[in-house]
């Protein structure tokens, strides 16, 4: 049996737990809106034809911030389309997914969604298609108390009160070749720039998201970054970065390990972040929205319907997760915790159907993606401080990462009740590791719970629609405590939580 040890302090804190980090995504693409959210047909559709068990599950799975209306739509998006009466709003072509989007749905209908779902929206405005004064038209119309144009409008479209969108990502994607509007470093910078210093001027208060690279793997990774931040640093309090994994040639083992690319991708971004912080002689830091983070089978399923159409709410993106995408996952949110103290927001991309935890049937079920579970889990029971943790860990070799750590893992502590929380995964294909949880400095810990999912006979078992119950995380029975250290077995290609109470 291999093993491993993790040492715990409440002295080795990173940050506060920022509950941002357990944000998500809905964009106009494919079912996640329309038959997703969307759906005035089904039978637990309320008064503005959203679905309640959408609403319901993502309470359950503890969603912080939705990030909306995209993603890649966006970048073509006039979303004065998307206000008034319904019946009068005008469809339009989708080039970004080759779909008809019918503006059922606009800002004011996901506005009262993110009201009932108890989620902060985040608005992400065109810089593709469109410029500043689009973006200063939206925020006026979203933010602005009453007495001028678009804020009246709002009003007389049915919403009182300001929408009072916090966050606001200056475009999205701006360094694809396939955005709309694809624009050099140099370009976009400025005219994020531009587009900053106006938004602050109708109020200074608001966070604002620079576009970072939408992937670590891009050409221009670390440029860019370094380009648009010597453009927007003033202006600005995040860059965005952009992340998406899956198994390639069945190489699962290096899959296992794709929050080492996370990490590093974070990394080189705070690194160049702070480079030009210093060539700027500033003291002000820039945090990262990792905006869109998942598993994602980029070329296994459709991500654009035959040329020839132009349909509403095609199938897109309708990813059928595994156990060990489920992993992965909840190795991704311990990379993101590990470096809250950088990392104030991410997004999980995206909430419904289109690559997303949660999949509803149209006017049907509703169920889970085995991804669902460690997502809301560590969303859960990540409170208070986030510890950094003194691991020390067997590893093997793999082709994407070389000498590979076998557990990865994060703690996170409340000072206030006690409460002690520890995510870990196992890497291993084949073996199981037992686990050893110094909990000296904290005076010892009784252990709450513990938690594990795994599907050792197939990590690629996957949850249907008809039993999305079986893979789900259970009771660890391997769990046990002797004075100061708590014990467990993680089993091959598994998540764990371990939920302990100091005194
Ligand atoms: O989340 C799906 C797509 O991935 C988004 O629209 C885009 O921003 C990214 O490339």
């Amino acid at each position: 049996m291999l093993t491993a040890s993790l040492t715990l302090d409440p002295a080795f804190t990173v940050s506060p737990v920022h509950r941002r980090t357990f944000g998500s995504f809905v964009e106009h693409l494919g079912r996640c809106v329309y038959t997703g959210i969307h759906d005035p047909e089904h039978p637990t559709a309320d008064e503005d034809g959203f679905r309640k068990d959408v609403v319901e599950l993502t309470h359950e799975l503890g969603v912080s911030t939705v990030r909306y209306p995209g993603g890649n739509f966006v970048s073509g998006y006039r979303w004065e389309d998307g206000i008034g009466p319904v019946e009068q709003r005008p469809a339009r072509l989708d080039l970004a997914w080759h779909s008809t989007e019918p503006n059922t749905v606009g800002v004011d209908e996901f506005m009262r969604w993110a009201r009932k779902a108890g989620v902060e929206p985040m608005m992400a405005v065109n810089l593709g298609t469109r410029g500043v004064q689009e973006a200063l038209d939206l925020l006026e119309y979203c933010n602005v108390e009453g007495g001028t144009y678009w804020s009246d409008l709002r009003r007389a479209n049915g919403t009182e009160a300001p929408h009072g969108v916090r966050m606001w990502c200056l475009g999205n994607e701006m360094d694809g070749p396939w955005q709309i509007g694809h624009k050099t470093a140099e370009e976009y910078g400025r005219l994020a720039a531009e587009a900053a210093r106006a938004m602050r001027m109708i109020d200074p208060s608001l966070e604002l998201v620079a576009c970072g690279s939408s992937s670590s793997a891009m050409p221009t990774f670390g440029t860019w970054e370094a380009t648009v931040l010597a453009e927007t640093y003033e202006h600005v309090d995040f860059v965005s970065a952009h992340a998406y994994y899956f198994e390639t040639d069945g190489d699962l083992a290096s899959f296992l390990g794709s929050a080492i690319n996370m990490d590093r991708f974070i990394e080189d971004v705070v690194a160049t972040a702070d480079a030009v912080r210093a060539a700027k002689g500033l003291s002000k830091r820039i945090h990262i929205s990792f905006d869109e983070w998942n598993v994602w089978y980029q070329h296994a399923t459709p991500s654009v319907p035959p040329k020839d159409s132009w349909p509403v709410a095609p199938v897109l993106l309708e990813d059928h997760y595994n156990v060990a995408d489920a992993v992965v996952v909840g190795n991704l949110l311990i990379s993101l915790l590990r470096h809250s103290d950088r990392v104030r927001a991410a997004s999980l991309a995206q909430l419904v159907n289109v690559i997303a935890p949660i999949m509803t049937e149209p006017g049907g079920r509703i169920w889970r993606q085995t991804t669902f579970h460690p997502f809301a889990l560590t969303s859960r029971y990540a409170v208070g401080e986030v510890l950094r943790v003194g691991l020390a860990t067997p590893s093997h070799e793999t082709a994407t990462y070389g000498d590979t750590p076998l557990v990865d893992a994060v703690a996170t502590h409340d000072a206030e009740t006690g409460a002690l929380a520890v995510f870990a995964v196992n890497r291993s294909l084949t073996e199981s590791i037992t686990v050893q949880v110094d909990t000296r400095a904290f005076g010892g810990a009784e252990l709450v719970e513990a938690v594990t999912l795994a599907n050792p006979e197939d990590p690629y078992a996957r949850s249907t629609v008809d039993d999305d119950a079986s893979l789900a995380p259970r009771p660890n029975p391997t769990a046990w405590r002797d004075r100061d250290v708590v014990q467990v077995e993680l089993p091959p290609v598994s998540w764990t939580m371990l939920r302990l109470a100091t005194r």
